[in-house]
This record gives C-alpha cells, structure tokens and sequence, in this order.
C-alpha cells in the first residue's frame, strides 16, 4: 500500500532513500521516485516499474543532497504512469510529498484548488495535498502541515519538504504506519521498521494523530493541534541479518524454510513467559475472530481450538464485513484481531469499532509497536521476525502456535498440550527435508489452470490457505473448499483438467476424506495427496502423494500446510513469476 523513506543528516541522502525503498518494494512496486533538495533547487526522479527503473535512470547523476523523501507505489488513485508517480510537488516547483493511504474528499479539494487557478497535473488524490500545503505556507513548514491536516478526510501518512527550510521534513501519520528512525546527526522516517534497519535500531513508531518534524539534530512530535509530545525510543531486537534473503532465491522460499526456527522461538516464547492475560476466555460470552487473508485462515483454525478447549462460542469473521454489520457486540465479549502487520486498515478500524461498542480487544500481531499492538487492550506478539515475502508462511504458523497455546492456555491437560506442541518445530523441519518431493509434484502440474483444494475439520482451513498461496503467486485459479460441501456444487468442475489436492491426515474425518477422494477419482479427476507417511491406502489413490510425520489431530496444519507453502512456492518459480513481489498485491493493505 506504498512506501515512504526520508533521510536528512549530513551523508548523501539518494543512498539511503534508494536502500530503504528495496525493503519496502513489498508495500507496492507500480512505480517509485525519489524528491531531493539540491543546491536549494527540487530534484524530482520518477520511474514506472520497480525500484531498479529508478534507479537506472539515477544512474550517472551525481546527487549530493543531504534530505530527502522517497516513495514506492500502489495505485489506488490514478493509473500506473510517471505523472501518477510521486513524489507530488507544487505549480512553482517549491514542495514536495510522497503520501500513502487514501484522501477521501479528494474530488472536492480538486475542484477547490483548480477554482482558484490551480493547474492540475495528476490523477491522483496526493496532489491535493501539496497543494494545500503550498497555499498555507507562511515560512514554517510544520505551521504549514498542520493548516493542511483541517481539510484532509481519510486514512494517510505523507513526508513533505520544501526548498525554503531544505533540512526538514514534516511528516503525518493518520491511518497508515510511519515510523522515525533515530541517528546520530541524522534521522530517517519509513513506512515500516525493516526498512530502517541498515541505518538504525532505535525507533519512534508514529501514532494516528501524530506530526514529526525531523531535522538532522532532532526529532519533534507533534498532536494536530501543534503540541508537542514526549515519545519513548524503542530499540528492535531484529537485526538486519533476518531481513536478508540469506542465499535463497526468495524471500518467500527462505521464510518457508525458517519455520522450525520461528515456530520454535513462539512457542518457547510462551512456555517460558506463559500468556499473561488478566482474564479468563471463559468469563467472556462469546469470542469474535477478526482478520484478513492467511490471518483470517489462522483464525478459523484457532476457532476449532478454543471451542474444544475452553468450550466458548467463537465466532471467525473477515474483518473488511464485520465493520459494516450490525452484529450485536459490546461489553462481555472478546475480540480477538489477528494480523502479521497490525497495520491492515480492515482490521484495525474494524476491530477499533468493536473496542468502542465494549467489547475487550486482544490482538495477534508479528511487527511489535504497529498501530494494532498499540491500540489493543492485550497483544500476544508471534516472534516470527521480518516477513518479507508478500506471501504469509512463516507467520501464518506463528499465528497457529500462538492461538493453540491460547486455547489450551486454560485446559486441565496444559502441560501436556504444550509439550506435544514443542515437537512440532522438528517435524516441520522433517516436512521440509522433502521439498525436492514436492519441488517433483508441483512442475508435473505447473501447467494446469485451474485446482481445487479440498480438507475437512482442520484440514479446511489449511485447504482454504494452500489455495491461497497458489493464487496469489503463480496466478493460477484454486478453489479451497470443505470437502464435503463440494457434492453440493463444485464437483461440477471437476474433470481431468483440473487437479483436486487432497489434505487427508488420519483425523476424525479421515474415512469421510478417502471417500469425497473416490467421488473426484470417479469424474475423472487427478488427486494430489498430503497425508501421514505410510499411508498406503491414501497414496493408492492419489496420482501423488506427499506424506508428513504421524502427528496427533490437533496439529495437523503445521505439517500439512507445509507442502502446500513449497507447492505454491515451486510452481510460480517454475513458471518465472516475481514470487516475493506478485502483481496487484501488497504486503500490508492500509486501504479499506
Ligand atoms: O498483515 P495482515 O496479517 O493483517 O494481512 C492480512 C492479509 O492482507 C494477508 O494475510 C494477505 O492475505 C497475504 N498476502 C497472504 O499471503
């Protein structure tokens, strides 16, 4: 959903805004520029495509500004073309803005400003912003920013900076994340942590609501009415190691193989520190599972979990419905928000609403001092590190640890659950020791166009996510869908064009399983099996077959979604699609 970089001190500031735009190319890779304040002059680049366009065409210029602010894009306003592009800057080429999110009244501030002589020069809503901004400039920039803020409605952050004070860079922060990294005579800003990574590890995350002046020498945080804030620096415990591809060819295929690692580090995370909620699920009426995407997947699972173990009515819904429903909700009830980024605006504003009708806000998150953790009443944080794949692999088991060890948090057999629990991060390495297997199975079938995925219980979630991860890298159509539910429709697609996978572990619907597997076989269907090792039977039926470690029911979906992570994984790779960065997508959505 965009990135934005700044970076004033007394180095080059190209490097560091090009260096922190790489990390955050996740966030949207439809364009990117950069606005520098050179020799008292703006210096505007903009390319369409990748990072790697901007920085061909920089190539050659010797750059030697000290500030300046950097943007990679995700249209939401405008198409894909270098007009579009930001940074935005005002008519007399004094102002510059990147901005992230979405200024609503957008249409109206146009024709407002274009009334008043205004010469429009993009589609989008940002250049509203600099306009303003422009207009309301007396000789303080802050002064300036604040003016501007009265006239924007809906969900942003954006960085500024002006010829006239060319060490400066005044930034907001309302509904999209922005963080200040903190330097010795200089000082940066981005939309996430890992980007600051290379240059820092002490931070400032913004809250909603929040204005920061930077300047080399200091940094100063401001509410929207212009006073000033004191705000705690927070040092991050990742180093920039974690967030390096570490010799794989993607991020997503490294994130994939470090499963054992995180998995291990949340669970033991838990074991040693316990959950330390000042409540009980049980005193709660009913629990409300919010979330989007794999969080939301990690949530249905969780579902199953609690109701078995603590015996409460829960309830998974997609965050992006639940915000505009009139489900009764309010004090006595749990919301229970799960998000990797805990900046998905679905999520977050969703949840928020919940929050205000009573209800008790507990949330699931991955990056510490994101805008979810802080608006919470509890966090339970997976200690899964950077995820920088677009794709959600490594969190997404993180996520099933974390709620796991929530459900049986409570139950008389704790212990015990737990400690099956650590062995799950060994098994998963045993999964992953066969990826050559399924590295076999996924180039016979790269070429198919269209899967079905099919699970039961348990294995419905894992079912909905392995399509998931087909989907969103390799492009390629897949249907998750709970394997007796397909009599009732889907079955009527199944021909031998279209591969059914199958996650069948021995489970209490396993013989209900084989039998929905005989019905695809019998239209002709080919069956890609994921199921215990040694299951002779199962694998007699399916064209292929992929076996993971005997493991009790629970904790099936930490070894089968496994295969159908490297299966996803291999196909888009074979297929030569950009895995990590996939078209239309973004790793966190701060867009409703
Ligand atoms: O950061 P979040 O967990 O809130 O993100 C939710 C979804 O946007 C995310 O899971 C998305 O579906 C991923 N691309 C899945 O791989």
């Amino acid at each position: 959903m965009c990135g934005i970089v700044g970076y004033t001190g007394s180095n080059p500031a190209l490097i560091v805004l090009l260096e922190g735009l790489e990390r955050l190319e996740y966030r949207g890779y439809d364009s990117a520029g950069v606005a520098l304040i050179e020799n008292g002059k703006l210096h505007v680049d903009k390319k369409v495509g990748k990072i790697r366009e901007l920085v061909k065409s920089l190539w050659g210029k010797d750059l030697k500004a000290t500030a300046g602010i950097g943007h990679t894009r995700w249209a939401t306003h405008g198409e894909v073309c270098e007009l579009n592009a930001h940074p935005h800057t005002d008519g007399e080429g004094n102002f510059a803005v990147v901005h992230n999110g979405i200024i609503e009244n957008y249409r109206e501030l146009r024709e407002e400003l274009e009334r008043t002589g205004i010469d429009y020069r993009s589609k989008t809503d940002t250049e509203a912003i600099v306009h303003l901004i422009a207009l309301n400039y007396r000789g303080d920039l802050l002064e300036a920013v604040i003016n501007t803020l009265k006239r924007l409605r809906g969900a942003y952050a954006f960085a500024v900076i002006t010829t006239k004070e060319p060490n400066r860079i005044i930034a907001v922060r309302y509904g999209s994340p922005l963080v200040v990294g903190i330097g010795k005579g200089e000082n940066f800003l981005a939309s996430d942590i890992p980007a600051l990574l290379p240059f820092t590890r002490d931070v400032i995350p913004l809250k909603d609501g929040e204005v920061v002046d930077l300047r080399p020498d200091g940094v100063f945080i401001y509410d929207f009415g212009g006073n000033m804030l004191t705000k705690e620096v927070m040092h991050v415990p990742w180093d920039i190691i974690s967030a390096e591809k570490g010799g794989f060819k993607h991020f997503m295929l490294k994130e994939i193989f470090e499963q054992p690692r995180t998995l291990g580090d949340t669970i033991r995370g838990y074991i040693s520190r316990d959950l330390n909620l000042p409540f009980s699920l049980k005193d709660f009426r009913r629990i409300l599972i919010v979330a989007c995407g794999t969080s939301y997947h990690a949530g249905l699972l969780g579902k199953y979990w609690i109701e078995k173990y603590v015996r409460a009515p829960v309830e998974v819904a997609y965050a992006s419905e639940v915000r505009y429903s009139d489900m009764p909700v309010g004090e006595g009830d749990l919301v229970l928000a799960i998000s990797q980024s805990g900046e998905t605006a679905d999520t977050r504003f969703s949840s928020l609403a919940l929050k205000e009708k009573g209800a008790t806000l507990l949330s699931v998150v991955n990056v510490m001092g994101s805008a979810l953790d802080r608006e919470s009443d509890y966090t339970l944080y997976t200690h899964a590190g950077p995820e920088i794949g677009v794709a959600a692999t490594k969190t997404f088991t993180a996520q099933l640890a974390v709620l796991y060890a929530l459900a049986v948090s409570e139950a008389e057999e704790k212990y015990a659950r737990m400690e099956e629990l650590l062995k799950v991060p060994h098994l998963v390495e045993e999964v992953l020791s066969r990826s050559e297997v399924m590295r076999g199975i996924a180039l016979r079938h790269a070429n198919n166009r269209d899967f079905l995925y099919l699970g039961r219980y348990l294995s419905y979630p894992v079912a909905l996510e392995g399509a998931l991860k087909l989907k969103e890298i390799s492009y390629i159509h897949a249907e998750g869908y709970p394997a007796g539910e397909m009599k009732h429709g889907p079955i009527a697609l199944i021909d031998e064009k279209m591969p059914t996978v199958a996650i069948v572990p021995k489970d209490r619907v396993y013989e209900k399983m084989l039998s929905n597997i005989e019905e695809v076989l019998a239209r002709r269907g080919k069956v890609i099996g994921v199921g215990f090792e040694g299951d002779e039977n199962l694998k007699g039926l399916c064209g292929d077959f992929i076996g993971v470690p005997e493991v009790e029911e629970d904790l099936t979906p930490f070894l089968t979604i496994i295969p159908l992570q490297l299966f996803a994984y291999y196909i888009a790779d074979y297929l030569g699609l950009d895995v990590d960065q996939p078209r239309n997508l973004a790793k966190t959505v701060t867009v409703e």
